[in-house]
C-alpha cells in the first residue's frame, strides 16, 4: 500500500493545535487561552514550545529554523482560532499575535554579537513595557542584523545587530538559584556543626589577601545577611548590611570587592563613577527617536544580591542624592520626563572609598577625611578604615604572602573551604530566619543602653536606633553562618565586637580617646564641636567690637584665652569658612555669616 502523502499546509496544523491540545480533563488549554485574551483585551497568544514539540516535532523544527515565516503562521492560525471562539473580539482586534515561550535552548547574551554586554531587543506592540528595569526576562527572539550607515553618502560601514522580540518572559528576581545537591547539602550540614565553622568561613573569604581579618569578618556577615522585616504599619526594616571601606591607596579595596562580588549569589561589580548613563541608581534618557526610557542602575540591577561599588566618593551627583533612599529604604524612586516609578534595590552593599586627601589622616575625624556626607556615612552598618601604614612586622608577613602568591599563583594561606563550597554554604544559609533569643535580646539592650547611658550631656559617647538595627542584623548573619535559627548570646557578642571595632575605627575622639557616634552623625566629635563653638563664640564677641575681625587677632585671642594651638585655631576656621559659617569680607578679616 502505497502512503498517501499528506502535506498540511503550517497554518491549519498550528490551528490544530489550538483547537485540540489538552492540558486536562475539561478543555484545550489554547482555547482557553484564547477566551482569556479576549476578556483582558489582549492580543497575543502565548504558546508553550513544549507543546508545539509533542505535538508537531516538524513544525517546531521549522519554528526555529524559520522563525518570520512560520510565527506569521502560528499569528494567522491563532486568529482564525479567535474568530471561531469570539467573532466579535477577533473582528475588534484585527490580529493575534502568536508568542512562543520557553524555547529549550537559551543563548547567553554575549555569545551573540561580537559586543557581550549590550543588546538592543525591539519590543512592538503589546510587548511594549511588557517588563520593567531591573526585572530578569527570557526572551525569544530572533537574531537580525541592519545595516548602519554613516555619513551623508550613507556609505556602509557596519551591520547593527539587535533583538527583534516575539516574547518576553519575565523571569522574577529570585535570589539566583545556586544548585545544591543532596551531596552538598550532606556536606554543609556536617560543616556547620564544627565550632570554629565561622572562624573558617572568615578565612576562605578571599585567602589571597592578606590580613584584615575584622574587615572579611564584617562582610561574611554581610554576604549572609539578617532578615527583612514587614511591620504591621507597612513600614519595612532591610535586613541587609551595607560596610563600607574607607582606605589607602594600593590596599586591596578593590580586589576584596570583586572578589565578593564573584562569591555573592547576584553579585555586582561597579564603580562609583558608573559604567553606564544610569549609574548607580536609575536615569531617565532620551532615546534617538524622541521618546524617554527609564534606566535601571547597578543598585537596581543587583536587587536581591550584593552590590559591590568601588571608589563611591566619585559617584555622579544625581546619585549622590538618590542613593540615600536606595541604602536605607532599599527602592529608587524617579520622576522626571513624565516617568514616575518606585524600583525595588534590595541589595546589600558593599562599597570602598579612598580618603580625599590621599591617606587617612588620623588626626582628623572620619566625615573629614572623606568626600562624603554624614548622612550617606551613617547608613553603613560597619565602616572599616584601612591604613597604610608601615610597620616591619606585619610588612615582613605580607611581603612574603605577596611574593609567594606570585611565584606558585595559589594562596600561600589554605583556605579551609573553596570558593564554590562557600557560595553553596552561604546560598544554603539564606533560607534560615533566625529569631532573637531572650539572651540575645538581654545583651544587646544592655550594650545600647550602656552605650546611650554615656552619651549624657558631656560624654562624648553616644549610638542610635540605627546601630541597635545593625547589631541585629549582623547577630542574625552570625546565627546563618552557624545555620541556626537562634540568635544566640555568642551570635550578640560578636556582633557588639565587630561594631566596636568599626566604631572606634572611625568614631575616636581624637582628644578624648573616647567613642563618639557622634562624629558619623554630625561630621564631628562632641569636643570638636565645642571648639566649633568656642571660635564662634569668640568671633561674635569681637565682631561687637569691631565689626569684622582681623584673622591674626582672632588667632591670637584663641591661643590666649581658649587655650588652642594655632595650628588647631587656623584648621578650625579654615573648617568654618569651607562650611560657609565664617566669611572673609575683605582679605586678613572674618565674619560671622549669619550675625
Ligand atoms: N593585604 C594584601 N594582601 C594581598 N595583596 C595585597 C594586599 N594589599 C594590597 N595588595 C595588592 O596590592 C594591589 C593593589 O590593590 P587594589 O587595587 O585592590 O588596591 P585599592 O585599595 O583598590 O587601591 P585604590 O584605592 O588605589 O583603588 C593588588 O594587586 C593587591 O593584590
Ligand atoms: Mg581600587
Amino acid at each position: 500500500m502505497t502512503a498517501l502523502l499528506k502535506t498540511a499546509r503550517p497554518e491549519d496544523v498550528f490551528q490544530d493545535l489550538f483547537r485540540t491540545h489538552e492540558s486536562d480533563q475539561v478543555g484545550s488549554k489554547y482555547r482557553k487561552r484564547l477566551a482569556q485574551v479576549a476578556i483582558t483585551n489582549g492580543k497575543s497568544l502565548i504558546i508553550d514550545f513544549d507543546d508545539l514539540i509533542s505535538f508537531d516535532p516538524a513544525l517546531a523544527r521549522s519554528l526555529v529554523e524559520k522563525p518570520d515565516d512560520y510565527i506569521t503562521y502560528a499569528s494567522s492560525a491563532a486568529t482564525a482560532q479567535m474568530r471561531v471562539e469570539d467573532p466579535e473580539y477577533a473582528e475588534h482586534v484585527g490580529k493575534i499575535f502568536a508568542r512562543f515561550r520557553r524555547l529549550p535552548e537559551k543563548t547567553a547574551l554575549r555569545k551573540i554579537g561580537a559586543e557581550p554586554r549590550y543588546l538592543e531587543v525591539r519590543l512592538e506592540d503589546d510587548l511594549v513595557d511588557s517588563a520593567r528595569p531591573g526585572d530578569r526576562v527570557s526572551v525569544t527572539s530572533i537574531v537580525r542584523a541592519e545595516k548602519q550607515t554613516v555619513g551623508e553618502r550613507g556609505r556602509l560601514r557596519t551591520f547593527n545587530i539587535y533583538l527583534d522580540a516575539n516574547f518576553v518572559d519575565v523571569v522574577g528576581k529570585e535570589t539566583e538559584v545556586v544548585e545544591i545537591t543532596p551531596e552538598d547539602e550532606k556536606k554543609i550540614l556536617e560543616v556547620a556543626q564544627d565550632p570554629w565553622v565561622q572562624r573558617k568561613l572568615v578565612m576562605s573569604l578571599a585567602p589571597s589577601i592578606y590580613g584584615y581579618e575584622d574587615v572579611k569578618e564584617g562582610i561574611l556577615y554581610l554576604l549572609f545577611g539578617g532578615t527583612a522585616k514587614q511591620l504591621p504599619d507597612g513600614v519595612n526594616i532591610r535586613g541587609d548590611e551595607n560596610v563600607l571601606l574607607i582606605g589607602d591607596p594600593g590596599t586591596a579595596k578593590s580586589q576584596l570587592l570583586q572578589y565578593v562580588s564573584r562569591i555573592a549569589p547576584r553579585g555586582l561589580y561597579t564603580s562609583g563613577r558608573g559604567t553606564t548613563a544610569a549609574g548607580l541608581t536609575a536615569a531617565v534618557l532620551r532615546e534617538k527617536t524622541g521618546g524617554m526610557i527609564l534606566e535601571a542602575g547597578a543598585l537596581v540591577l543587583a536587587d536581591k544580591g550584593v552590590a559591590c561599588i568601588d571608589e563611591l566618593d566619585k559617584m555622579r551627583p544625581d546619585d549622590r542624592v538618590a542613593i540615600h533612599e536606595a541604602l536605607e529604604q532599599q527602592t529608587v524612586s524617579v520622576a522626571k520626563g513624565g516617568i514616575v516609578a518606585t524600583l525595588n534595590a534590595r541589595a546589600a552593599v558593599l562599597a570602598a572609598a579612598n580618603p580625599s586627601l590621599g591617606r587617612y589622616e588620623p588626626h582628623r575625624n572620619v566625615s573629614e577625611n572623606i568626600n562624603l556626607p554624614v548622612t550617606i556615612l551613617s547608613r553603613f552598618d560597619l565602616i572599616f578604615i584601612i591604613k597604610d601604614q608601615p610597620e616591619a612586622d606585619y610588612d615582613t608577613r605580607m611581603s612574603e604572602h605577596i611574593l609567594a602568591l606570585h611565584r606558585s599563583r595559589v594562596s600561600p594561606e589554605t583556605a579551609p573551604f573553596a570558593p564554590d563550597f562557600l557560595r553553596k554554604y552561604i546560598s544554603y544559609a539564606k533560607r534560615i530566619i533566625p529569631v532573637l533569643s531572650s539572651e540575645a535580646v538581654i545583651e544587646l539592650r544592655d550594650f545600647y543602653l550602656k552605650m546611650r547611658a554615656k552619651g549624657g550631656a558631656e560624654a562624648a559617647v553616644a549610638i542610635t536606633p540605627r546601630q541597635l538595627e545593625a547589631l541585629v542584623r549582623i547577630s542574625e548573619a552570625r546565627a546563618r553562618a552557624f545555620l541556626r535559627d537562634v540568635v544566640t548570646v555568642e551570635d550578640a557578642k560578636s556582633a557588639i565586637r565587630i561594631m566596636t571595632v568599626s566604631l572606634s575605627d572611625v568614631g575616636v575622639d581624637v582628644k578624648t580617646g573616647a567613642m563618639d557616634i557622634d562624629v558619623i552623625m554630625t561630621g564631628k566629635p562632641r569636643s570638636l564641636r565645642d571648639s566649633f563653638q568656642r571660635v564662634i563664640e569668640t568671633v561674635a564677641e569681637m565682631e561687637r567690637e569691631t565689626g569684622t575681625v582681623e584673622e591674626t587677632v582672632l588667632i591670637a585671642a584663641l591661643v590666649d584665652k581658649e587655650k588652642m594651638e594655632e595650628r588647631e585655631a587656623r584648621r578650625l576656621i579654615g573648617q568654618l569658612i569651607k562650611e560657609g559659617i565664617l566669611y572673609s569680607p575683605k582679605p586678613g578679616r572674618l565674619k560671622r555669616t549669619a550675625g
